[in-house]
């Protein structure tokens, strides 16, 4: 029988999915940030990417500027060329997309060779990434042990995305471990401010931001600064 766990250590997840409130929310910089956080607490790591769009064979797609960004090995699922979402993608080129199923048994095989595997998403969190119309939230279900951080902007109309992004997440029961703020300026304004207050106060809270500029950081820079950046989850990462 499992022991309940004391309020506040809930098990570690071995899979960290990373969605977004939209696309260009920052959700590739804070998957790096996330698995920099991973490193710093002493766990092997890796980041899977199950569907990339609008990048052409041999260009660096979302999982090399995680790469650059942390000097850890990646891995990508499909590559498709459109910048768009992966099935009209996919449609343009004929392609046929990865199966839930696959997913599931690549993000487990990695799992099964690392500490922690972090999943990055493409756009928000109800793009459809397979032929059936599967979305990153099945993923996320269907992936054991998984937890979901939600990525969100600063500035106004962040709080209707990122409610509705955690209601169809807690309609789909996944497990959210927290919200991170994609871009953070070095002189917020009061709609940032009480938009942070806001996002902190929710059930799952805020698991950090980012700052503004983060990217330009080589891996060492990027590698010291972003457990601090993340404080949430740099305690909870170092909670086996
Ligand atoms: N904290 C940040 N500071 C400055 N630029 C950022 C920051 N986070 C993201 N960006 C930039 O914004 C763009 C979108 O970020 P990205 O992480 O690729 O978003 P997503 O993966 O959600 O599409 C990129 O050009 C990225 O370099
Ligand atoms: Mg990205």
């Amino acid at each position: 029988m499992t022991e309940p766990l004391p309020a506040g250590q809930a098990r570690r997840p071995r899979v960290l999915v990373v969605t977004g409130t939209d696309t260009d929310v920052g959700k590739t910089v804070v998957t790096a940030a996330v698995v920099a956080t991973a490193r710093a607490a002493g766990l092997g790591v890796t980041a899977y990417k199950p569907t990339q769009t609008g990048v052409a064979p041999g260009e660096p797609g979302d999982m090399a500027e995680v790469e650059r960004l942390t000097g850890v090995t990646t891995v990508e699922g499909v590559r498709l060329r459109a910048p768009m979402a992966p099935r009209p993608a996919a449609a343009l080129e004929h392609a046929v997309l990865p199966t839930l199923a696959e997913h599931v048994a690549r993000v487990a095989h990695l799992a099964a060779g690392h500490d922690l595997v972090v999943v990055e998403g493409a756009g928000g969190l109800l793009v459809e990434l397979t032929d059936d119309g599967e979305t990153l939230a099945d993923l996320a279900a269907a992936v054991p042990d998984s937890g979901v951080v939600v990525v969100a902007r600063s500035a106004l109309g962040t709080l209707n995305h990122t409610m509705l992004t955690r209601e169809a997440l807690s309609h789909r029961g996944v497990r959210q471990l927290g919200i991170v703020i994609g871009a953070w300026p070095e002189h917020p304004d009061v709609i940032e401010t009480t938009n942070r207050d806001y996002l902190g106060a929710l059930p799952e809270g805020l698991l950090g931001a980012v700052p503004l500029g983060a990217p330009q950081h080589d891996a060492p820079a990027f590698g010291a600064a972003a457990p601090g950046w993340l404080p949430g989850l740099a305690q909870r990462l170092g909670t086996p």
